[in-house]
């Protein structure tokens, strides 16, 4: 398995594959459809064309055997709202279902801390959905700490 930094080729495949797996970032109790989920990300996600030009902007994929199997999106100089503090922050982390497991996830967290690093930042972070409990516990295990917790409530319930 390879980490490498993403070429505008490589967009069309991020944004399948960040919006296959948006669904494990969806809280069981929000009323939305798994379909206008998909459809927002995937909309969202075209600023990856954009945002790739960038040069504190991170994009990397990882493959094997030539298959991309994973990616990983990571911005530098992003502010922190309550501290004003400059830190990375991770947009998306995803790796191909059949590729669990394997170390591909880490790999491409090593990747995003290191260009963290090169860009000067001292802080990395990122938001995660506490019902996608694989991530949690994938992100804990590499000793990220949890800060701020979102609250929401479901008041059409
Ligand atoms: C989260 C994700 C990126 C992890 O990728 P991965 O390639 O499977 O991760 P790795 O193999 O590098 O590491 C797995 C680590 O997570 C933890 N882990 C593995 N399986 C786990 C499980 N079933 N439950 C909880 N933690 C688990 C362990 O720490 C494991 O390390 P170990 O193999 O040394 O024990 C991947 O599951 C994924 O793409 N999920 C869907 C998209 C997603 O949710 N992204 C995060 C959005 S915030």
């Amino acid at each position: 398995m390879t980490v490498r930094p993403a070429t505008l080729d490589d967009i069309d495949a991020m944004i399948e594959l960040a919006t296959d797996m948006v669904l494990h970032s969806v809280s069981p109790f929000r009323s939305i459809s798994a379909d206008e989920v998909r459809r927002y990300r995937r909309d969202d996600l075209q600023s990856l064309r954009d945002i790739h030009e960038l040069e504190h902007s991170g994009l990397f994929v990882a493959e094997e055997e030539g298959q991309m199997v994973g990616h990983i999106i990571v911005v530098a100089h992003q502010r922190d709202s309550s501290t004003g503090t400059a830190q990375a922050w991770i947009y998306d982390v995803s790796v191909r279902p059949g590729f669990w497991g394997r170390g591909i996830g880490q790999a491409l967290m090593a990747e995003a801390e290191a260009f963290a690093l090169r860009c000067g930042m001292q802080v990395i972070g990122l938001g995660v959905t506490m019902a996608n409990h694989r991530a949690v516990e994938f992100y804990d295990q590499l000793g990220y700490q949890q800060e701020r917790v979102q609250l929401l409530k479901n008041l059409s319930k």
